[in-house]
């Protein structure tokens, strides 16, 4: 059995997940999931991911310094699930998950336009944390669909039921949502 230690991101979930859009140097558009990503800094706006440095999401991102988290709802599971998986020579799984694209504002990455909400970003640094790399990026630019926003500017969770990951094939849509 795994020690409880090795096994400690399960005790932190579930966990919001995001499909990342990336370009390579030739121009290659690729998409890949991420759910260890956060939030880091209100001024500058910036946010972190933390991506394992063999993936070609994490090469991209690199080189290119440029990125776009796109937060996907609850019908796009099945997309989430595939963007998940290994990259391939062939077809890329925009592709293969069958997601639209459109260019984004402000940097090279296609945005997906089905999703929630997508955010526009530029690489401010990287730090190695383990076998895991955060790559802390400024957010240059916001969409989202005006239909799932509140008064406030926040995601109408209750509508769009963004999937969370609790983890390996296990996701949660626990959406109550109550004022204090
Ligand atoms: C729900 C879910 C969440 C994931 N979260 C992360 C993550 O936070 N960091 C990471 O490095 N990989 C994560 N992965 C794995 C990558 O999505 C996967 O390795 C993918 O094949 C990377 O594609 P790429 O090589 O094209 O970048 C996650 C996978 C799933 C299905």
């Amino acid at each position: 059995m795994k020690k409880l230690e090795e096994d400690f991101f399960r005790l932190m979930s579930p966990k919001l997940t995001a499909l990342v859009t990336t370009i390579s140097e030739k121009g290659r558009e690729d998409v890949a999931t991420f759910s260890w990503i956060t939030p880091v800094s209100f001024n500058p706006p910036m946010l972190a991911i933390s991506i394992g440095p063999d993936k070609h999401s994490y090469w991209n991102i690199t080189r290119v310094n440029e990125f776009i988290v796109n937060i996907p709802k609850e019908e796009q599971l099945n997309q989430i699930w595939q963007a998940g998986k290994k990259w391939d020579k062939e077809k890329s799984n925009i592709e293969k998950a069958g997601l639209k694209t459109r260019p984004a504002d402000k940097v090279k990455p296609p945005l997906l336009p089905e999703c929630a909400a997508s955010l526009e970003c530029m690489v401010e640094t990287t730090k190695k944390a383990g076998d895991h790399v955060i790559v802390i990026g400024k957010v240059v630019k916001t969409h989202a669909d005006e239909e799932l926003l509140d008064d406030n500017g926040n995601l109408k969770v209750d509508v769009a039921r963004p999937p969370l990951h609790v983890a390996d094939n296990l996701f949660a849509f626990p959406y109550v949502t109550k004022s204090v």
